[in-house]
């Protein structure tokens, strides 16, 4: 069946109170009613954690009716012995992070509201209770699935007692894009990643959303089309080696969509295709090496490949003989081949499921022709050369009665946070009169 309309159908299960229990794709609520409007004010602290880096953000929107916002932010490496060690010492660590900026920017004595972009898949009550369903990527520290991440973080800030903060929001980073992005484009009501991970997120009617009561307005449903997959229902696609992946990754079984697609797992998909062939007498002369053996030996920023066809054969000759292989000139071009292969297997992958977003929004405003913004942020959409072009045709191929317009949000995610938080204010200023 039509991929497109196949994910069509997971998330109708997902928005559906009888189906959600056992969906894959869980369509989750997300608080978030409306997008920004450009009268949003204030000075905001953000954490944004999720990808590869862990950053701390102060934000300032103004509200000289100029849409500008200003921002300063540092990134803090999180230790991997962090990332899959004990729960609390990774919010111990995050304390230590926004303490440390605090500092540094001489706001330790002020209160400041504080938005959390925390991008795993959450169930959220409000906007400012958000509780890890699992953890995704790279990530697997104890004691935190099933909690609230908001309690986590007051926690840790209360037993240091060097600062305070008021923490407002929590948002996945497709929420903070979409945000982001809608700040300087109205039409914008989908976020989009493809980074590390890969996901979505667009503004739903609350009529669809069955899970909460209301039928008034819309609210954002974070997809978490990661997951897609993870019933079974993408069995007939996957290859071994997406099996042989999954079965050595830290979370089996689990995010199959995602382990096609994002930088996490390309170059990963990669380095197992060349070694089967090594293995088959198919390339290398049949040799392999202890790099090439190894998993993480290809990094998916190493399938970049160049446009030009020279250039993209030197470029793989360079990591092949960085695994220290001695590569033919056929192993590099069947190399860069793979490489293509791969990417554009994923850009198609992510496309179809974007498409069937787009149809829904369509469906859900009975319009012949809709016009939507998508906002997007990650790695593999910014940095790879032909991700976003294979990725823009196959979507304008898949839904022709849409006018999609990608918009590149700059730091999209973590900024999205204080987005969110400066509506929240602006709501509760407004409430307030
Ligand atoms: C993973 C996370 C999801 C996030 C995505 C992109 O899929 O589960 O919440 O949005 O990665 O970072």
């Amino acid at each position: 069946m039509d991929l497109s309309l196949r994910f069509r159908r997971e998330m109708d299960k997902g928005l559906c109170r009888d189906t959600n229990p056992t969906a894959a794709v869980k369509m989750l609520p997300t608080f978030v009613c409306s997008t920004p409007d450009g009268t949003e004010q204030g000075e905001f602290l953000a954490l944004d954690l999720g990808g590869c880096n862990f950053r701390v953000l102060l934000v300032k929107v103004m509200a000289d009716g100029e849409r500008k916002v200003e921002m300063e932010n540092q990134i803090y490496a999180i230790p991997e012995n962090l990332m899959r060690g004990c729960g609390s010492e990774l919010f111990d660590h995050i304390a230590d992070c926004l303490s440390n900026f605090m500092e540094k920017k001489g706001i330790k004595e002020k209160k400041l509201p504080l938005g959390f972009t925390f991008s795993f898949p959450c169930q959220q009550t409000k906007l400012d209770e958000s509780v890890l369903l699992s953890w995704t990527k790279r990530f697997k520290a104890s004691g935190v699935e099933g909690k609230d991440v908001v309690s986590l973080l007051r926690k840790a800030i209360q037993k240091r007692g060097d600062f305070d903060i008021d923490i407002v929001t929590v948002v996945n980073d497709t929420v903070g894009t979409m945000m982001t992005c809608g700040y300087d484009d109205q039409h914008c009501e989908i976020g989009l990643i493809v980074g590390t991970g890969t996901n979505a997120c667009y503004m739903e009617q609350m009529r669809n959303l069955e899970l909460l009561d209301g039928d008034e307005g819309r609210m954002c449903v974070n997809t978490e089309w990661g997951a897609f997959g993870d019933d079974g229902s993408l069995e007939d696609l996957r290859t071994d080696i997406d099996r042989e992946l999954d079965a050595g990754s830290l979370n089996p079984g689990k995010q199959l969509f995602e382990k096609m697609i994002g930088e996490m797992y390309m170059g990963e998909l990669v380095r197992l295709i060349l070694l089967r062939m090594a293995k088959e007498q198919l390339l290398f002369q049949g040799k392999t090496t202890a790099e090439l053996l190894t998993t993480g030996g290809f990094k998916t920023t190493d399938i970049y490949e160049k446009n030009v066809a020279e250039e993209g054969l030197a470029s793989a000759e360079k990591v092949l003989r960085g695994l220290h292989l001695e590569p033919s000139k056929e192993d590099c071009i069947a190399t860069q081949r793979v490489c293509q292969i791969v990417s554009t297997r994923a850009a198609h992958l992510c496309s179809a499921t974007l498409a069937a977003v787009l149809r829904q929004i369509r469906d859900n405003k009975a319009a012949e022709k809709l016009r939507a913004t998508i906002g997007v942020d990650g790695s593999v959409y910014k940095y790879h050369p032909e991700f976003s072009r294979r990725l823009n045709k196959m979507v304008r191929r898949l839904v022709p009665d849409c006018d999609v317009r990608f918009l590149l949000s700059q730091d999209g995610s973590g900024k999205g946070s204080a987005m969110v938080t400066a509506v929240a204010y602006r709501f509760a200023a407004q409430q307030a009169e």
